[in-house]
């Protein structure tokens, strides 16, 4: 029997023992036995005399207290706990680690023969032992010593000394003028070129800017530099903050769990959020990046300067930091399609995670692996909790909250409220009640119901929340409730209440509320929850001809592809009903006519008109149905996306005939090649000689937004060029894994038998390797995801596949592991007989031998919960 993981709760927060100041790190690397030496003073807050240190995997040489071999100790698994200690005493520890061997990516480890560091949540115990926890936050000097072959050494904060030991050795001493806690101490040591510039701050200091990557990359740093320059500059413009150290380093790294991380000064990224150039990286990993890059960067204020008190606040920092990059998008791209894309990942991924056994509130309570907690909820349900405080307060006193927030914070690790203490205080307005959206989970439901009244000329909208039922102490969140109402040429009314005009955002605090809008001469057509004012779901019996009024007259172009999105989902789910009585289904005429006529607007945005058209996602309609109905859904897809093609096959060919795009990466190249894009995608299903051409064309472009667009498109639509395409592509860039990561995800969508065979014959494909997250992610991350007819085979060998890979995985990199368990969570949407098979699937990884905390939490709720 292995013993159960053991929770943690955040009800059970106490200070840390003791303060720790005049950190020495010695760091002499050695790819199995790097020897690491931890000198530190050490002062007891409360007379303890009793030392607990975190440290795990970690072989311990010696402990000095006070200069003096100390042996009053014990070890276990996690911990080293020292007894009889004096109140002020300094404490050296030496220990021993293997960065080689260590494939779980946390911790000190080698990716590509570079080391590097990962030490949020919980690696900093990895590398020796200490307080590994955000609220001891403590001055670093390092040094780095490494066999001369291995020419650069780099920490947090500034070089302040460098040299030549008498073995031929080298090294170099770091040390960081800012206090910080351990997740955000970092160690790079590697070969690498690196692209060098400057930004001068709003106070004139002139600060270095560097990023390094692999020898011959070069060629694609020059997007993320510029993507740097611009954040630091729109953090000093907008949120009035100032970078706070002479030099900033970027890392790219092959291999590294999640995006990117924010290390005070040094910040490690996975190379796929850094290299980029018109040959490798599409469109949308330009904006990846951008958006990256920025967060990244914005973690210097919010998360770095200001830190979490404890892992449960990590919502403080990155909510605010994703609410932060958001906006950076925003203000320098298209506010409209920035907004499309946060809100549908809410819908693609968020809610269903909210609706699962992993549902948990912005600021979870219990928690078994930190590493289970960067989640949609913590991240982009966060940023949303931070929207509506902005939406509720405004810009300019949203600001003063932030200006109160550093004020009074600067330096210290807090918790959540004392973020909305600060907003609440600086602009006068109660959060009180808003506060709750820190402690429940589950989406929202709120019910609408209107009536027109013709005799008093007035409208009125009823709303009532509904929330999942199985919270103990529910209550009703205090939600801003954007509205506009459209008369019958789509012009917004005034909003007329007890004869007072107000503003759109209705603020409900009840589970009911009532508005009474006056003075409306005529029935008007409700556009609910405007620009997704709040993460919720809004239940309400839209007529198909309602819904393309909106459509035709919404002067927001997100409200338009809000009620494009419901219309097209209104008739997916009408289709699958009607499906099992006829077989064949159609999309209502209404429908294509006006995508007819959006396709031919010539004012607007084509990026738009690129999302206009698009179904929803498969995830996002499945949201819809209380059993998710696999196989009628797919066939519907189907139906649907042959009979646009048809159907507005004209049209679709002026689109892309007239798609130009002018300047490689302007907003209007991008927005043109985004609606070639799905033109494409479409055409390639009627297949005749010019879209064979066009196919032909642009998988031979020297731009890979193109060249990917060709291959998607032929790949959907089976066309007869297929094949040839991938195979050509394959052959073309083995060399570069990053970007075969987009062929695995291409393969990892076959739509037929042979699937499951293709997939597992890829694990011998020489790019692949099982150690890397963006390989596993491509194909069998994109796999389970996004092919869900062969994931959801009823004879369970697309479940088998990935429960094959996840056992593997568990002991390589458990990290992974757990993110790639995702699709199993919501095994009771689908039908008894895929229940079956999934939860055979759960039990078998539930019972193998050293099964890591990461996927024990998951597989145990999704099974128990
Ligand atoms: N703090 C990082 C960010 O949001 C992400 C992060 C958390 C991370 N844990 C990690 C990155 C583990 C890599 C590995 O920017
Ligand atoms: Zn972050």
């Amino acid at each position: 029997m292995q013993s159960k993981p053991q929770a943690k709760y955040l009800k059970d927060y106490s200070a840390p023992s003791h303060t720790v100041s005049n950190f020495e790190l010695d760091v002499e690397l050695h790819p199995t036995d790097t020897k690491v030496t931890a000198r530190a003073s050490y002062k007891a807050n409360n007379a303890e005399t009793v030392l607990t240190l975190d440290g795990v995997e970690l072989e311990l040489e010696s402990v000095k207290v006070n200069g003096q071999p100390y042996s009053d100790y014990v070890q276990d698994q996690t911990r080293l706990t020292i007894s009889n200690l004096p109140e002020k005493f300094t404490l050296e520890i030496e220990n021993r680690i293997s960065p080689s061997t260590n494939t779980s990516l946390e911790g000190l480890y080698l990716s590509e023969g570079a080391y590097c560091t990962q030490c949020e949540a919980e690696g900093f115990r990895k590398i020796t032992y200490f307080l590994d926890r955000p609220d001891v936050l403590t001055d670093y000097l390092v040094t780095i010593t490494a066999e001369k072959n291995i020419p650069y050494l780099l920490s947090n904060g500034n070089k302040v000394a460098e040299g030549t030991l008498p073995d031929g050795r080298h090294f170099a001493k770091w040390q960081d003028p800012h206090k910080k806690p351990s997740y955000l101490f970092a160690l790079v040591a590697g070969d690498f070129d690196v692209q060098k510039d400057t930004f001068t701050t709003k106070n004139g200091r002139e600060v270095s800017l560097e990023i390094f990557v692999d020898k011959g990359n070069l060629n694609k740093t020059p997007h993320a530099m510029a993507s740097l320059k611009n954040a630091m500059k729109w953090d000093e413009t907008r949120f009035n903050l100032e970078y706070d150290l002479d030099i900033y380093m970027i890392v790219a790294v092959d291999f590294f769990n999640m995006g990117a991380m924010e290390n005070k000064g040094l910040n490690v990224f996975n190379s796929a959020c850094v290299l980029a150039n018109q040959q490798t990286a599409t469109d949308r990993d330009y904006h990846t990046i951008e958006s990256i890059v920025g967060h990244e960067y914005f973690h210097n204020w919010t998360g770095n300067r200001v830190t979490c008190r404890d892992w449960f606040q990590l919502s403080l920092k990155e909510g605010l930091t994703v609410f932060r990059d958001q906006e950076f998008s925003s203000d320098l791209g298209s506010r409209a399609l920035n907004r499309i894309d946060a809100v549908m990942a809410m819908r693609t991924h968020q809610f269903a995670e909210d609706a699962g056994p992993m549902a948990h509130p912005i600021r979870p309570e219990k928690v078994i692996e930190m590493n289970n907690f960067y989640t949609v909820t913590v991240y982009n349900k966060g940023a949303e909790v931070i929207r509506m405080m902005h939406t509720l307060l405004g810009e300019a006193n949203f600001q003063k909250g932030m200006k109160l927030y550093f004020e009074r914070h600067d330096g210290q690790a807090v918790t959540c409220d004392d973020f909305v203490a600060a907003m609440s205080d600086a602009s006068g307005k109660c959060l009180e009640q808003f506060k709750r959206w820190y402690s429940q989970y589950g989406t929202p439901t709120i019910k609408v119901l209107t009536n027109y009244n013709v005799e008093d000329e007035t409208f009125t909208i009823s709303l009532e929340q509904v929330h999942a039922a199985c919270d103990p102490i529910l209550q009703p969140l205090h939600i801003p409730f954007a509205i506009e109402l459209l008369d019958e040429n789509g012009c917004t009314l005034p909003l007329i209440l007890d004869g007072k005009q107000v503003q759109s955002v209705l603020e409900l605090k009840e589970f009911k509320s009532e508005f009474t809008f006056e003075n409306i001469k005529s029935q008007p057509t409700p556009v609910l929850l405007e620009n997704f004012s709040a993460p919720c779901i809004v239940e309400y019996d839209y007529q198909m001809d309602e819904l393309i009024h909106i459509l035709k007259h919404a002067s927001s172009d997100f409200t338009r592809w809000e009620v494009a999105q419901r219309a097209f989902t209104k008739e997916i789910k009408q289709a699958v009903l009607s499906l099992t009585n006829t077989g064949s289904v159609n999309l209502s005429e209404h429908l294509i006519a006006a995508l007819k006529s959006i396709l031919n607007e010539v004012e607007t945005d084509k990026a738009l008109i690129s999302e206009l058209i698009r179904l929803p996602n498969f995830d996002t309609v499945s949201a819809e149905f209380k059993q998710i109905p696999v196989a009628e859904l797919v066939e519907v897809y189907k139906q649907f996306e042959q009979q646009i093609a048809t159907q507005l096959c004209p049209e679709l060919k002026k689109a892309y005939s007239e798609s130009h795009e002018m300047g490689e990466i302007s907003s209007y190249a991008v927005a043109a090649r985004s609606l070639k894009s799905t033109a494409l995608f479409y055409l390639a299903k009627v297949s005749d000689d010019e879209v064979s051409k066009w196919l032909n064309e642009n998988s031979k472009s020297e731009n890979m937004t193109l060249k990917l667009a060709a291959l998607k498109a032929a790949k959907s639509a089976n066309h007869t060029l297929s094949e040839q395409l991938i195979n050509e592509f394959d052959a073309n860039w083995r060399h570069d894994p990053l970007v075969m990561d987009k062929w695995f995800a291409l393969q990892a969508t076959t739509d037929n038998d042979e699937a499951i065979q293709l997939i597992k014959s890829l694990y011998a494909h020489p790019c692949f390797d099982k150690g890397n997250p963006n390989r596993v992610r491509a194909l069998v991350g994109q796999f389970a995801r996004s092919n869900p007819a062969q994931f959801h085979r009823i004879d369970g060998k697309g479940y088998e596949l990935l429960a094959d890979l996840l056992i593997e995985l568990n002991h390589i990199n458990p990290q992974n592991a757990s993110r790639m368990v995702t699709p199993f969570m919501s095994w009771k949407r689908y039908d008894e007989q895929r229940q079956a098979l999934i939860k055979a699937q759960l039990q078998r990884i539930a019972e193998i031998n050293n099964l890591s905390d990461d996927l024990f939490e998951k597989v145990d709720k999704a099974l128990n919960a």
